[in-house]
């Protein structure tokens, strides 16, 4: 298939194309790069052995993105383009609504006047809200999302839903992501974030490497297995992975999965398998909550399994190993001028 991959230079973007390639799929990868590098492409050019076509355009252009599929036959669009801070979606809400709807609704208009009815859409488990764990696809979501950006994601969940029942021949699928950690194995590709880090294996990878003194865990005194915030940490090959799956098995109609690994891992777990994998001690002290985050989390991964046959299959220590080798060979990330 001729895939389009918006945000194809970004962490899961970057990552998801080498596993499309490896798979036989053609590429094609629009981004604005305004939270990525384009060196991130020229390190899957290299993992890949092959020239990735590349459109530097924010997706909110029409013309040019109308440019962009006159110019080529697309099969599928894999969605991953948009704005994922949630502190600065709360600071600059607009920014957000604007930048995650406003091209998702360009997007579709253009696949719908070239007849490209095949879309994955990038979600979150930010969409269950404030729904009893684990969270299953069945559960009502919307209800109890703390910030703007988690929004926009129910919302462009329900736009999709929406426009599938008035032209049940879209075939849109909707994976919910859980916390996306590790590195292509290459140690060419990894998570390259801008300034501090908001994620926690990005700043552990930081601290281990030395570019920041310690790390903050947000709180040690919520209901979990030793007080500190339990998610559902996933590879990102793995999720990489979940694309292909979920592009195989695509069908008319709107279906979302989660993909998770079904298993919960407190901060505290996750830094002693980083200090394991990395033989590097990671100092930390206890702080304040976070607003906005909740104790615990993690996700029923049954559906995807059942229905897309995929599940995730590295461990948390591939992940600490995977994220470590990109941290250790590339401290400062891609370090080129875009
Ligand atoms: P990322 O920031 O690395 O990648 C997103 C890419 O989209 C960036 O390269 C950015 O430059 C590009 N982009 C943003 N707005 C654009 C626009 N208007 N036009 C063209 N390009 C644009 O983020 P990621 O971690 O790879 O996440 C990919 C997707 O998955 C996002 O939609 C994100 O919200 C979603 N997601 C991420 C996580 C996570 O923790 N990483 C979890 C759940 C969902
Ligand atoms: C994980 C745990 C923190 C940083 C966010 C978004 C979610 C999704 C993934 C996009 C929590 C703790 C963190 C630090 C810490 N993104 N932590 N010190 O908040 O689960 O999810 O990213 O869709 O929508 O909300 O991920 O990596 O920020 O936090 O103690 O410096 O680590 O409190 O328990 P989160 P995270």
């Amino acid at each position: 298939m001729n895939v389009l991959v918006t945000g194809g230079a970004g962490y899961i973007g970057s990552h998801t194309i080498i596993e499309l390639i490896t798979a036989g799929h053609s590429v094609i990868a629009v981004d604005n790069l305004s939270n990525s590098s384009r060196e991130s492409l020229h390190r899957v050019e290299k993992i890949t052995k092959r020239t990735i076509p590349f459109y530097q355009i924010d997706i909110r252009d029409k013309p040019l993105l109308t440019k962009l599929f006159d110019e080529n036959d697309i099969d599928a669009v894999i969605h991953f383009a948009g704005l994922k801070a949630v502190g600065e979606s709360i600071q600059k809400p607009l920014l957000y609504y604007e930048n995650n709807i406003d091209s998702t609704l360009e997007l579709l208009e253009v696949m719908t006047k070239h007849d490209v009815k095949k879309l994955v859409f990038s979600s979150s488990a930010t969409v269950y809200g404030s729904a009893p764990i684990p969270y299953a696809e069945s559960m009502p979501t919307g209800i109890g999302i703390t910030n703007p950006y988690g929004r926009t994601k129910y919302m462009i969940e329900e736009i999709l839903s929406d426009h599938s029942k008035s032209d049940p021949s879209f075939e849109y699928t909707t994976l919910r992501y859980f916390n996306p950690v590790g590195a292509h194995e290459s140690g060419l590709i990894g998570e390259d974030p801008n300034g501090v880090p908001n994620n926690l294996m990005p700043f552990v990878t930081q601290v281990a490497v030395g570019k920041r003194d310690k790390l903050q865990i947000f709180g040690n005194d919520y209901d979990t297995i030793d007080g500190t915030g339990v998610r559902d940490y996933i590879h990102v090959v793995d999720l990489a992975k979940g694309h292909l799956a979920a592009i195989k098995n695509s069908k008319p109609g709107y279906y979302a999965y989660n993909l998770g690994t079904g298993e919960g891992m407190s901060v505290l777990q996750l830094v002693h398998a980083f200090e394991k994998a990395s033989g590097r001690p990671i100092p930390f002290d206890i702080v304040a909550r976070r607003a906005g985050d909740l104790p615990e989390y993690y996700a029923d991964a049954t559906l995807a399994e059942q229905k897309l046959g995929w599940r995730a299959e590295k461990t948390i220590d591939d992940a600490c190993n995977d994220s470590w080798r990109w941290q250790s060979q590339n401290p400062n990330g891609f370090v080129t001028i875009n």
